[in-house]
């Protein structure tokens, strides 16, 4: 059934649908989303507007750490409702005259997209008017390489993103992906991951009475397990680009 004007203006992905497609002028030309990213993982994220300081320190930030992202296979491609001769002002701007925490000359290689009649916004659900309706909140979309939304985070216009925290986000779903489990509260790769809950009596009691190596079980719904450091770098490392 078709969607009414009306709810297509609030609508939202969601985790676990498929990436929201479109086609968009960029700063580094051209792109077909997600198509052309198939195969990589991608971080979509929206900021509010060109020429801001928050943003600013956002830009600079992931700039500097694209190669990181990259070691995780993840390219990056931003978005503001802004035009692109702004887009390649404010870019310019940033490399020749904007210095932060140490971070100087930063060269943004990734696509910045523009988005001016927040099509793209609006279908990715960045434009939340209880905060504006003149610009996309901080929306961050990880998108796996078969093109799924496997986390969502949004902030608010005030405050600037902790990008340590992207990083972990991939690296613990490739960490989930690659060897079934899931990871507990402020994982960091080469801690203790958790085995998914038993889903039968009969597991549960598996659980308890295993002397599997590496595993703990608490009780019989909180099992962890140890994987070698090295396995898990291997597994996030995996379809670096
Ligand atoms: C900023 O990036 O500094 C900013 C942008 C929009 C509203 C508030 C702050």
């Amino acid at each position: 059934m078709e969607n009414t004007s009306e709810e297509k203006a609030v609508m939202m992905p969601r985790i676990g649908d498929k990436a929201p497609a479109f086609k968009a002028v960029t700063t580094q030309g051209e792109i077909q989303f997600p198509e052309q990213y198939a195969g990589s993982w991608v971080i979509l994220f929206s900021h509010p507007a060109d020429f801001t300081p928050v943003c600013t320190t956002e830009f600079i930030t992931f700039a500097s750490l694209e190669k990181k992202f990259a070691g995780l296979g993840c390219k990056l491609v931003g978005l503001s409702v802004d035009g692109l001769y702004s887009h390649i002002a404010w870019l310019r701007t940033i490399k020749e005259k904007i210095k932060f925490r140490g971070m100087a000359d930063v060269e943004v290689k990734f696509p910045l997209i523009e988005d001016i009649t927040m099509e793209v916004a609006r279908k990715y659900g960045m434009i939340q008017p209880g905060e504006s309706s003149t610009k996309a909140v901080r929306a961050v979309f990880v998108i796996d390489p078969k093109g799924i939304i496997r986390a969502i985070i949004y902030y608010p216009l005030s405050l600037g993103r902790n990008f340590d925290e992207l990083y972990r986000v991939v690296a613990a779903l490739k960490t989930a992906d690659a060897f079934s489990v899931a990871t507990p509260a402020d994982w960091q790769p080469g801690d203790d991951v958790i085995v998914p809950t038993a889903g039968s009596c009969g597991v549960a009691k598996e659980r308890v009475e295993s002397k599997e190596a590496g595993v703990t079980c608490e009780d019989w719904f909180f099992c962890t397990k140890k994987i070698d450091k090295a396995k898990v770098l291997a597994a996030i490392e995996a379809n670096a680009k």
